[in-house]
């Protein structure tokens, strides 16, 4: 069984949702130790952002060197998802959404053929048959009922991105409202990584 590990964090040491994963992750290892571990550090080595080059590239133009480079790197984020049977995504609340470096990474997932098929009934996804679990961190609470719900375009886009190329599987590990107070971050870290003790990985 393959699992593809993720994480977008860019506050380091500090990051909560970088606890989670590894948490998530350390779980799903002890309760199937034949997992293998893809991991990826979108921090640390960004994948290449989408750009007028590479839509060219893709589109069969003739391209330089380093452009070619950066289609391959796209290609092989794309391979390593498909190839996983199990992802665990870290992702924080940045400015209400995910960072960009996450974002940069759905965009290399978002292939037509591969991961969704439009028809003549509508969207198909194709990517179905694994499990995504996002490790969610936010500074602020909005899960419902909370007055900021509507402003959670964190989750909501995960869900709706994941469910689009047909991942019905997915999942939440949550901590919120971590910048509301030591202690706040503390009890959600706590009850996040606990919770995360009892994931099975099959
Ligand atoms: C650049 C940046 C933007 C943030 N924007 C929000 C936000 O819009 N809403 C919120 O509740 N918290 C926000 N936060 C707080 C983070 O969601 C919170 O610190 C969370 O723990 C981040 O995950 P991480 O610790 O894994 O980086 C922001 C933090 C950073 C660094």
């Amino acid at each position: 069984m393959q699992l593809l590990h993720i994480d977008s964090s860019i506050t380091g040491a500090q990051s909560v949702s970088r606890q989670l994963t590894a948490g998530v992750v350390a779980r799903l290892k002890q309760t199937s130790p034949g997992l293998s571990v893809t991991y990826r550090d979108l921090a640390a080595e960004p994948v290449p952002q989408q750009s007028p080059s590479i839509l060219f590239a893709k589109g069969g133009v003739a391209v330089d060197a380093e452009v070619v480079d950066e289609v391959a790197a796209t290609e092989t984020v794309l391979d390593e998802f498909l190839a996983a049977d199990i992802v665990v995504v870290g992702a924080p609340m940045y400015n209400f959404g995910i960072p960009s470096q996450l974002k940069a990474w759905i965009d290399c997932l978002a292939v037509a053929g591969k991961t969704f098929s439009y028809s003549a009934t509508g969207v198909q996804g194709l990517a179905g048959g694994k499990r995504v679990i996002i490790a969610s961190s936010r500074g602020g609470f909005y899960s419902a009922p909370s007055p900021m719900a509507s402003l959670d375009h964190q989750e909501s886009f995960l869900a709706g991105f994941f469910g689009f190329i047909g991942v019905t599987d997915i999942s939440f590990v949550r901590a919120e409202g971590v910048n509301i107070s030591p202690q706040q971050r503390e009890t959600a870290l706590a009850a996040a990584l606990a919770e995360a003790t009892t994931l099975k990985a099959a």
